[in-house]
């Protein structure tokens, strides 16, 4: 018998997702894009940014998706509200894409649905910032980018999927930083569908 797709094993019903940024958003971009295939398992229904000022947000007007700012000033309260933000649209998928905060373990046990994180290095290597920074310091031969599942300690859950790029002699935290979002773009929507199928 022929395998069932992702649609027909989802019974047709879109995942609501939410996207959560802090800046430029062009991992935001291309996922919104990749959602509006014609197969595409994900709905984005909500736009999260601690960040009202976040570039990003173009993205999510332009596609008329809505917007909710936090203020992670108070953590404690806004993760409270944001829950019940979440919840109210019904979103059972987070993606954090730029996402420069860090969610508390108690947000992370009450969402209780999958939150999916990308990484600019090849995890378990460089977790954390300056990723870019450090590796061409360090002269590696490689780089890449990680999709994983979000978990309480840093860049550490999961792997869900990894590219892998050489790095050229001459490259400079900038070059690095256009190549490995070239490959994002690509990789993070490749992920969720893996992630998905894998559920
Ligand atoms: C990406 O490189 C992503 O891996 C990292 O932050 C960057 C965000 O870029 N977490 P953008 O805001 O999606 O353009």
């Amino acid at each position: 018998m022929k395998e069932p797709n992702l649609m027909e094993k989802l019974n047709g019903k879109k995942i609501n997702t939410a996207v959560f940024i802090s800046g430029r958003g062009s991992n935001l971009r291309s996922l919104i894009n990749h959602s509006k295939k014609k197969n595409s398992p994900i709905l984005i229904k909500l736009v999260i940014s601690d960040n009202q000022k976040a570039k990003g947000l173009i993205y999510s007007k332009q596609s008329k998706i809505k917007k909710y700012i936090i203020n992670f000033k108070k953590k404690k309260n806004s993760e409270k509200k944001l829950l019940k933000e979440l919840h109210n649209h019904e979103i059972n998928l987070i993606c954090l894409a730029g996402f420069m905060k860090i969610l508390s373990k108690n947000f992370i046990k009450k969402f209780k649905n999958p939150i999916l994180n990308i990484h600019p290095s090849l995890l378990p290597k460089y977790k954390g910032l300056n990723t870019h920074e450090r590796v061409v310091k360090n002269k590696e031969k490689y780089s890449g980018s990680t999709v994983h599942i979000v978990s309480p300690k840093l860049d550490s859950g999961k792997i869900i999927l990894q590219k892998k790029i050489k790095i050229s002699k001459f490259e400079n935290k900038k070059t690095l930083e256009k190549k490995i979002l070239k490959i994002e773009h690509q990789l993070y929507y490749k992920a969720i569908i893996k992630f998905l199928f894998s559920l």
